[in-house]
């Protein structure tokens, strides 16, 4: 980062000392003010719940422009990695900078398909949950009990365990969201074959079964294949804040991605595409499109606690780039199915238009994000809704990656500790039970 030669100056109306603050200034995006000093020279804080005008930190990996609707990884637009690229060559760019050349990507791939298998003893966590467990339930126990098979790969601050934890937890996200999915259906897990694609394993491993062969159709491989690179990294969004917050404290790299799935749970994140198609699925339940004006009505209606699920975002005030070419992908995965009139995607679009007409979503700049539509793709692929966001935590498994072992790779972090403005009690005695 750059130091900007403006500096930004604290003044006081009480006549209290003001302060000059350095200014930086990143490649792209808004400088920041560096206000590491200002309690030490101020005795002040700054407040800013939900960090919406803070930089957590410095980094060369995500970039968004909400306003432009611009999303890069590592300077690439995401139209370009979507077309141009597959899921692990991102993956490759994500953790190293640059995308590999024919080479390093054969022997990237080799390395991750040859960490696909977990251990056999991991299939005894599955059988402590009940058959209808939520899968984010059992993503966020079987993540986390990863950390206790790979002792040779949890010291965080070595190079080499980054390294290996990376690539074990890439190979092994697609394995263990595919046995919670067999586990919640009854059927035996399935082996990963290293004769197949990313993506074609995971389809494999998802919905073969030992009494015929599965041979996964490549349309869907390929929007699989995308929707794991449109979800691959995000800037500091809550998970990814999250496993950075968790790994500050020198917890293993399992533990952290951990911390990331069970964020990443939560309906206002990564947990919108399973409400957005169950949204979906209710305004059809009620009368389809004829419908649509009345679930509006209640959108706006600010007591009715109803959000158009799939819309609105933190950063994204413009159309999500990833909207765009997740109803892409919708289309010709419909179009491949024979599903070009499937009344939940008409649905959308229908939805999607009378919303970006509508003056209350317009004023609050809301539009599509990534998940309005991924729903319907996974579920035209045979994805059952409650796996979707368990998808969602398989394909940003490498951004929390990646943003983690920046973090820690730089020798300035420390652990994280925000403070707070305390408006509690003030100090008080505690009286005997007798006289409370
Ligand atoms: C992801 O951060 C990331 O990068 C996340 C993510 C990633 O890749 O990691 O992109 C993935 O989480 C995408 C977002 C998925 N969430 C949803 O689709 C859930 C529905 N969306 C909302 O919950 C909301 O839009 C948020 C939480 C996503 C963003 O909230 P903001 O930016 O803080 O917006 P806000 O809550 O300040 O809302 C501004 C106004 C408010 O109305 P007013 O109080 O000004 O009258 O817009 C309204 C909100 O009530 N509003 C919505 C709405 N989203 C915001 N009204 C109806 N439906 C919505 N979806």
């Amino acid at each position: 980062m750059t130091p900007s030669d403006v500096k930004a100056t604290l003044s006081f109306s009480d006549g209290s000392p003001q302060m000059d603050l350095p200014l930086y200034k990143g490649t792209i995006g808004p400088d920041v003010i560096d206000i590491r000093k200002l309690y030490a020279q101020t005795g002040k804080f700054t407040y800013d719940p939900g960090f919406l005008s803070t930089a957590s930190c410095n980094s060369t990996i995500t970039y968004i422009d909400g306003d432009k609707g611009e999303l890069l990884y590592r300077g690439y637009p995401i139209e370009q990695l979507a077309v141009n690229c597959d899921y692990l060559e991102t993956c490759y760019l994500l953790l190293y900078g640059e995308l590999p050349n024919p080479s390093q990507k054969e022997e990237f791939v080799n390395r991750v398909t040859h960490h696909t298998m977990v251990n056999e003893q991991m299939q005894f966590f599955l059988r402590g949950f009940r058959r209808d467990a939520h899968p984010m339930a059992v993503m966020t126990g079987l993540v986390s009990a990863l950390s206790a098979f790979y002792h040779d790969s949890t010291d965080i601050n070595n190079p080499e365990h980054r390294e290996i934890a990376a690539i074990r937890l890439i190979a092994k996200m697609p394995t263990l969201v595919a046995m919670a999915y067999k586990y919640t259906i009854g059927q035996p897990y399935v082996y990963p074959k290293n004769d197949l694609s990313y993506a074609g394993n995971f389809m494999h491993m998802m919905f073969a079964t030992p009494c015929e062969e599965y041979k996964p159709n490549e349309v869907l491989v390929r929007a699989m294949d995308r929707i794991f690179t449109l979800h691959a990294d995000h800037e500091q969004n809550a998970s990814t804040s999250t496993v950075r917050l968790c790994g500050s404290s020198g917890t293993n790299p399992f533990a952290a991605i951990a911390a990331g799935v069970a964020c990443l749970w939560g309906p206002a994140h990564g947990g919108a595409n399973e409400a957005a198609l169950n949204m979906l699925h209710d305004i059809q339940h009620q009368g389809g499109v004829a419908k649509i004006g009345e679930f509006i009505k209640q959108v706006k209606d600010k007591n009715s606690g109803v959000k158009l699920m799939g819309f609105g975002h933190r950063v994204y005030k413009n159309y999500d780039p990833r909207a765009k070419l997740m109803r892409e992908t919708c289309h010709e995965v419909l179009n491949e199915l024979g599903l070009q009139n499937d009344p939940l995607f008409k649905l959308a679009m229908e939805l999607e238009k009378i919303a970006l007409e509508d003056e209350y979503f317009v004023a609050r700049k809301l539009y599509p994000n990534v998940d309005f539509y991924s729903g319907i793709v996974q579920r035209a692929i045979g994805i059952p809704v409650p796996l979707f966001t368990a998808i969602f935590a398989l394909a940003r498994t490498v951004g929390w990656i990646a943003q983690l072992n920046e973090m820690i790779g730089d020798p300035e972090y420390k652990i994280g500790r925000p403070r707070q403005l305390f408006v509690g009690a003030t100090a008080r005695n505690v009286k005997p039970i007798a006289q409370r």
